[in-house]
C-alpha cells in the first residue's frame, strides 16, 4: 500500500516533466528534467562535475554501496585488456577505469613472464584518459600520484570533448566510457567519434546507469533515487541540485534496447548489453569490423 502510494506520487511528480521533455524542439536538449538550449548543456554539466569533483569518490561509494567498484571490474574484464594495447577511456576523469586496465595488463604480463614487470614492455601499453573537465582530471591525476603511477608512461591525461576527440582515425584497440555518456549533448556524435578512433577489430564498451523494469524493484529504486540521493548529496556534499540532476539524467537516458540500436546505427557490430542489478547499470558493447 505504502509502496503504491510512493509510486503514484512519483508518477504524478515526474510524468509531466518527462512528457514536456519529450516535446523538445530541435535545438533544445535535456538537462535532467529541464529543457535547455544545446549550447547551455555542456556548461551546466561542467558546473555539476566541477562541484562534485572533490566528493566524487565518497558519494559514489555511498550512493552505490560500493557496487560501482564491482561494476567497473566487470567492464574491464569484458574489455579483455592485453599488453601493448592502445586504449582510450573517455569521460574517465577519476582514472578508475584506466587504473583497472593497467592492473589487468600488468598481471597478464606478470603471469606470462613469471617475473616482476619489465619497464620496457610496460611502456608499449598506452592508456589515454580523456575528460572535458579539468577538476575531474585532477581527481584522477591525484589518485595516480597516490598509487605511485605519476611517472607511469603508459598513462596519458588529456582534456577533451567526447563529441570531438583529438585522436587519429583507426588509432585505438579499445574504447571505454563509464558513467559519462548520459551527460553529453549529442550521444550520436560520441558514438561516431568512438567508431572513428577505433581500429578494425577494436572494441567499444560503455557502462551507464540505466533502466530498471522489474516491478516492485523499480518502485523501490525510484523511491531511493528521488527521495534518498538528493538529500544525501545535500548532507554529505552540501549540494542537492547536482545529485537531483544525476538521478534525473538517468531517467532521460535511452533505455537499454534503444541505446543498443544507436550503437549499431553508429556502425558497430556484435552489439550486446548486460544488465547489472536488474538494470540499475548496464554494460553495452560492440566491435568495429
Ligand atoms: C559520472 S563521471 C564518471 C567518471 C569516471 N568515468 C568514473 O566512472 O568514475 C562523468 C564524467 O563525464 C565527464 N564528461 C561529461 N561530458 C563530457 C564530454 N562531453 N566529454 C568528455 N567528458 C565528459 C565529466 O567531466 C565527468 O568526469
Amino acid at each position: 500500500m505504502a509502496l503504491r502510494l510512493v509510486s503514484k506520487n512519483f508518477r504524478n511528480k515526474v510524468s509531466p516533466m518527462l512528457s514536456s521533455a519529450s516535446l523538445l524542439h530541435s535545438h533544445a536538449t535535456s538537462f535532467g528534467f529541464k529543457e535547455v538550449r544545446e549550447e547551455e548543456k555542456s556548461q551546466m554539466v561542467g558546473e555539476v562535475f566541477s562541484k562534485v569533483a572533490s566528493n566524487y569518490d565518497l558519494m559514489n561509494d555511498l550512493m552505490s554501496a560500493g557496487l560501482h567498484r564491482l561494476w567497473k571490474d566487470r567492464l574491464v574484464s569484458k574489455l579483455r585488456p592485453f599488453p601493448g594495447m592502445k586504449h582510450l577511456d573517455v569521460a574517465g576523469g577519476t582514472g578508475d577505469v584506466a587504473f583497472r586496465i593497467l592492473e589487468s595488463v600488468s598481471s597478464i604480463r606478470r603471469r606470462a613472464l613469471q617475473e616482476p614487470v619489465d619497464d620496457g614492455l610496460q611502456e608499449e601499453t598506452q592508456i589515454y584518459v580523456c575528460d572535458i573537465n579539468p577538476n575531474m582530471l585532477n581527481v584522477g591525476k591525484k589518485r595516480a600520484i597516490e598509487r605511485g603511477l605519476a611517472e607511469d608512461k603508459s598513462l596519458t591525461w588529456v582534456q577533451g570533448d567526447a563529441e570531438a576527440l583529438s585522436f587519429g582515425d583507426n588509432s585505438m584497440d579499445g574504447y571505454t566510457i563509464a558513467f559519462g555518456i548520459r551527460n553529453v549533448t549529442h550521444i550520436e556524435k560520441v558514438l561516431a567519434e568512438a567508431y572513428r578512433v577505433l581500429k578494425r577489430g577494436g572494441r567499444f564498451l560503455c557502462i551507464e546507469l540505466s533502466h530498471v523494469e522489474i516491478p516492485v524493484f523499480k518502485e523501490l529504486y525510484d523511491f531511493y533515487s528521488f527521495s534518498v540521493i538528493p538529500p544525501l548529496g545535500e548532507l554529505v556534499a552540501d549540494d542537492r541540485e547536482s545529485y537531483q540532476y544525476l538521478v534525473e539524467s538517468i531517467r532521460r537516458f535511452p533505455p537499454q534496447e534503444k541505446f543498443a540500436s544507436m550503437i549499431a546505427d553508429a556502425g558497430f557490430q556484435k552489439v550486446e548489453y548486460e544488465n547489472l542489478v536488474g538494470g540499475v547499470a548496464s554494460i553495452h558493447s560492440g566491435v568495429k569490423i
